[in-house]
């Protein structure tokens, strides 16, 4: 079933909210509109009628469609909503936090640039009795990180690293072996994201643990021999660094072009683009077809779609924006109803100083056999978009 109408990308979700305003639930302490486990004595002290929603960038898309829909879902169900985005820049993301501290948000919705660098922000929230959701990025070296909302991250790793395989022709979709998988040598190349996003380790460990398998009995060979998170992840996910880290390899290892590369494992959409544009200009083909390697991805971001609809980039990793919204909105009528929300995960985000209680949405690979039933049935992007690389 579809649960989103067309062109909903930046809008809520057609699921029941809950008429009530999040002030009258604070102001008379009920329970209600949450999966909560029992209410909690501190949230209930302050009112929450007012979020500040910080996101990292309006230069990817995606953050673009997560604010657009944090913010219509919030205002639907009552709040009032103070969303900034920070430009990739750290000193301007702790500023516009700084300021909905000041200007008197309630709660925070945080999807962090460097998640190292808050801690005094979020020091001053606690100590104003704020409550702080970490949006998709975790938020590191505080204790004052009330909840997180995110993909399972690892599993957004596994995804790619078993669709770089399947686009080799050594495992089917479904991840498991193929019958008539190539026996190799193949020579591959690995990217990771920015070191200081938590979400990379868990991308790229992912991604290795499917990998690591084939490296090590000599099917796949990274042939620069750079396989260390430290040394394939890309500052801020640029994809200029993408790019000019591609066309290094390709002059230092891979004889300008001549020698064959068969897949080169990219953990975000904008990271994959660059990577394929170095690898059009050294002339390794403009389509897989033509014998351009096999390219992943993540973010299903519409000019990524349209290259993997036109066969040029592999796959991407699909996370839906809309449903991360709404569970952030779940997460935050909870806690205005002062109730704790619902985790579905309380072992594995330890953010250094605790284990931030989470909750994890599933991901889906996608490749041009399902770009229709997967992003354009459920109205993520229309088949126009798809047709044209460009959001409308
Ligand atoms: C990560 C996020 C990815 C991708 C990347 C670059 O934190 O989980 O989905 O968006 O940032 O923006």
């Amino acid at each position: 079933m579809n649960w989103f109408t067309k062109q909903s990308r930046f809008k809520k979700p057609l699921i029941a909210v809950t008429l009530v305003t999040a002030g009258a639930l604070a102001l008379s302490g009920c329970a209600g509109g949450g999966a909560g486990a029992g209410a909690d004595e501190s949230s209930a002290a302050v009112a929450i009628t007012k979020v500040g929603v910080a996101m990292p960038t309006q230069t990817s898309e995606r953050w673009i469609a997560d604010g657009d829909a944090v913010k219509s879902q919030l205002e639907e169900a009552g709040f009032t909503v103070d969303l900034q985005f920070a430009n990739d820049d750290i000193p301007t993301q702790t500023q516009q936090i700084d300021s909905m501290i000041t200007s008197g948000a309630q709660l925070l919705i945080i999807a962090s640039i460097d998640g190292t660098a808050l801690t005094s922000q979020l020091q001053a929230a606690a100590d104003a009795g704020i409550k702080v959701i970490a949006y998709d990025r975790l938020i590191r070296n505080s204790e004052n990180v009330d909840f997180y909302v995110s993909f399972d991250n690892f599993k957004v790793g596994v995804a790619q690293g078993t669709s770089l395989l399947n686009g080799l022709g050594l495992v089917d979709a479904t991840g498991a072996k193929a019958a008539d998988a190539p026996s190799g040598p193949l020579n591959i190349e690995l990217f990771a994201g920015s070191a200081d996003d938590n979400n990379a380790t868990f991308f790229f460990d992912g991604a290795m643990s499917v990998l690591q398998p084939y490296i090590d009995d000599g099917t796949l060979v990274v042939k620069s021999g750079q396989t260390k998170f430290d040394v394939v992840a890309t500052l801020r996910w640029q994809q200029e660094i993408a790019q000019k880290r591609m066309e290094d390899l390709i002059t230092s290892t891979y004889g300008g072009g001549s020698t064959p590369l068969a897949g080169v494992l990219a953990p975000y959409d904008g990271i994959s683009r660059g990577i394929i544009t170095a690898l059009q200009s050294a002339g390794y083909g403009d389509t897989i077809a033509d014998g351009l390697p096999i390219v992943t991805g993540q973010d299903a971001e519409i000019a990524s779609v349209k290259l993997i609809n036109d066969g040029v980039q592999f796959s991407t990793i699909f996370k839906d924006t809309r449903t991360l919204a709404s569970q952030a909105v779940t997460a935050t009528k909870d806690f205005a109803a002062g109730n704790t929300p619902e985790a579905n995960n309380t072992t594995d985000y330890d953010n250094g100083v605790k284990v931030v209680p989470s909750f994890l949405l599933p991901v889906v690979t996608i490749t041009k056999d399902n770009i229709q039933s997967e992003l354009v049935d459920s109205g993520y992007w229309t088949a126009a978009e798809v047709a044209a690389g460009v959001a409308s």
